[in-house]
């Protein structure tokens, strides 16, 4: 392990926090004096995590948002009952119990443990603990045995980008924040001779793994699985003193290997508390540093394993599609359903949205087009802005382009009038980098696509679920949610099926107006976007067309050829994307009961055009080729013009280009102009 300190805090470090871990009687009852981040902390997986090592334990929060030590002392001295009580007892359930004071909770147990922390604003900010702490801390002990030990548990630093209203004390630095909340930590735990738990450290750690920003859910909350299960190992370690790593319960959600990524770094941080450790852990992305595992990440086509595809001829259950009748009427559905539910996840049916125009057409870029501009709220806060542009003196509805954007409506062209709602809606959601306008000019060749006579309409794929592991809370998916649910179920859709789920909402608005002929509309879609615009139109056949651009694993290419990104690094990296069932699969390419040529043959008798780029082998264009080749069979059994499908190998590096665009344009023209 590669370990960066705090050159400076070497030296507190030792005496002060790797210090005794608490005696273990046989139940330790530890109680939590805190605010939503104790609630993240000690209310899941914790009681589970003591009982996988045959640990026995009680836990008490005492929870009000947002609480700082000062308003926990103001509590304290006037006895105020101002907490909401939450108690996990021997058997693991949560109970909670309004208005209660401080008073009472000290005195409701013999606790083993009591927990303090500041609040995360004011973490880094070592003159805001005192003279609240010391006075606490007396308080405390004047109400439990004298045997209890008083903790301290370091709080973490906002995600990149959080738009938490503290971070501008910290210069919008995560690293400042995390360094100055751990000095203040430090400084105040070595002041009371006190343990800290290392929580804001093990945090920073899984940010220096692949797993990156996945661990708030808002920018600063834990994300509901992954991160409060990180915390928890954290504390298990910090008051056990046994190592987290190889613990046996499996919390939901998550896959097997965000547990190991959540155990190795809980544990480095017990070890390390001071400073971020590199776990030596595979991070495919860093090449440098010695952790690129060959053995994960193929990059050797001869190490390619062999494979046999399913045949996309031949039924579930054993029975050979004959006639182009069966395809449709049978082998199709039957492939879609397993799509949906083994891999994408399923979505609702269509949801009528509020339709809002929020700018009639208006004449943009040079008299060339028109523009309009429409948002579609799905529930209060639920919403899609919808940017469209036209050919400016186009007679009669014309044929459209509709693809998502990465980074915002205003990042496709420099156009001023782009509203920027999308973006101040995910700014919301705590977690996004502003991007400039026009920063992804290049992609979208406007001039060219107007003056050819298409539309182009375009959304944010933030505006339908955020591209980050939030628990899907912030997105559209919460809209499926029966009573009481709170995650998708195992075949309910993840992050790309709601985008998909939302292109078609997008063409129901078309339907729904004259200026464009949703008849003639083609799904088009960049790496993550092509594999959402490939799902929307196959799923709707009312897509006209479908274009996959560099879509790769999850898209255009063979999962089975295990080459470039797999399903192991993809569902680790970025585990919002499939349903939960996709797991299965993970190093189990063998079982999938489809592969993704299957996929695009479910457009046919649509036109379907793929293609990749020669130095993408993160995409394997090679496996986006067998691919087509091997759907293209199904299109030639159906009895389908060859002209219906297309693809290209371009020069060059992952990106939509405009040679890319020439290609599809000329593609569009033979089949969407009539
Ligand atoms: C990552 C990811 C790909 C994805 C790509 C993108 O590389 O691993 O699956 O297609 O991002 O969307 O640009």
């Amino acid at each position: 392990m590669k370990k960066l300190f705090f050159s400076t805090l070497l030296s507190i470090a030792f005496c002060v926090v790797s210090s005794a871990a608490v005696r273990t009687p046989d139940t330790l009852r530890v109680l939590s004096i805190a605010n939503s981040y104790g609630e993240d902390a000690v209310e899941q997986n914790l009681h589970d995590i003591a009982l996988a090592d045959g640990h026995v334990i009680i836990i008490g929060n005492m929870y009000i948002g947002g609480c700082f030590l000062e308003k926990h002392w103001k509590n304290a001295e006037r006895d105020s009952a101002a907490y909401s009580y939450r108690k996990v007892g021997v058997d693991g359930k949560l109970v909670k119990r309004p208005s209660t004071s401080l008073d009472y909770a000290l005195r409701d147990e013999k606790w083993d443990v009591v927990i303090f922390h500041q609040s995360s604003g004011l973490s880094g900010k070592v003159e805001s603990y005192e003279p609240w702490l010391t006075k606490l801390l007396k308080y405390t002990r004047e109400r439990v045995p004298r045997r209890c030990k008083m903790m301290l548990n370091q709080t973490w630093a906002y995600a990149i980008g959080s738009t938490n209203p503290n971070f501008p004390e910290y210069g919008f630095s995560q690293e400042r924040m995390y360094k100055e909340l751990t000095e203040a930590y430090a400084a105040e735990a070595k002041k009371h001779r006190m343990p800290m738990i290392p929580s804001g450290t093990a945090v920073q750690n899984s940010r220096h793994t692949f797993n990156r920003e996945n661990v708030t859910r808002d920018g600063f909350h834990m994300q509901w699985w992954f991160g409060r299960y990180l915390v928890a190992c954290t504390y298990y370690e910090a008051l056990y003193g046994q190592s987290v790593v190889g613990n046996s319960y499996v919390p939901k959600n998550l896959s097997r290997r965000r547990i190991d990524i959540a155990q190795k770094c809980a544990h480095a941080a017990c070890e390390h508390p001071m400073g971020v450790t590199r776990v030596d852990f595979d991070n495919p992305f860093d090449t440098s540093g010695g952790n690129w595992k060959p053995d994960y990440i193929n990059t050797d086509p001869s190490k390619i394993p062999a494979y046999t595809l399913p045949d996309a001829l031949t039924m579930q259950d054993g029975r050979i599609v004959t006639t182009p009748e069966q395809w449709y009427g049978e082998r199709r559905g039957e492939l879609l359903e397993l799509f949906d539910t083994e891999m994408y996840g399923k979505a609702p049916g269509a949801i009528q949205p509020l339709v809002e125009v929020l700018e009639e057409d208006t004449p943009a870029l040079d008299g060339l087009a028109l523009r309009r501009q429409v948002k579609l709220s799905f529930s209060t806060n639920k919403f899609v802005v919808v940017l469209m542009y036209r050919p400016k003196g186009a007679e009669g509805p014309v044929p459209a382009f509709m693809g998502i954007n990465f980074d915002g409506n205003a990042t496709i062209c420099d156009d001023p009038g782009i509203l920027r709602p999308g973006e101040q809606r995910a700014k919301r959601y705590g977690i996004y980098v502003e991007q400039p306008r026009g920063r992804w000019a290049s992609r979208w060749p406007l001039k060219e696509i107007l003056s050819r006579g298409y539309a182009l309409v375009t959304f944010h794929c933030y505006d339908a679920d955020p591209d980050y592991d939030d628990g899907f809370r912030n997105g559209l998916t919460p809209l499926i949610y029966e009573e009481g649910q709170k995650y998708p179920k195992d075949d309910q859709w993840g992050t790309i099926s709601t985008w998909a789920w939302t292109m078609s909402r997008v063409l129901d608005y078309l339907e729904s107006e004259e200026t464009v002929d949703a008849s003639r509309v083609a799904a088009i879609g960049h790496s993550r976007l092509g594999k959402a615009a490939l799902l929307a139109s196959v799923r709707d056949q009312r897509f006209a067309m479908a274009i996959s651009n560099d879509s790769g694993c999850g898209g255009a290419a063979l999962s089975r050829r295990r080459y470039g990104e797999t399903l192991k690094f993809i569902t680790g990296n970025f585990p919002h994307w499939f349903c939960t069932n996709f797991l299965k699969y993970v190093d189990n390419e063998d079982a999938l009961p489809f592969d993704q040529h299957e996929f695009l043959a479910l457009m046919a008798p649509r036109p379907l055009y793929v293609a990749s780029a020669e130095d993408d082998s993160w995409t394997d264009p090679v496996g986006e080729l067998l691919a087509y080749q091997e759907a293209r069979r199904v299109y030639d059994f159906l009895g389908l013009d060859a002209g219906l499908t297309g693809y290209h190998l371009r020069e060059g590096e992952h990106d939509l280009t405009y040679e890319d665009w020439a290609h599809y344009l000329d593609f569009a023209d033979k089949h969407l102009k009539h």
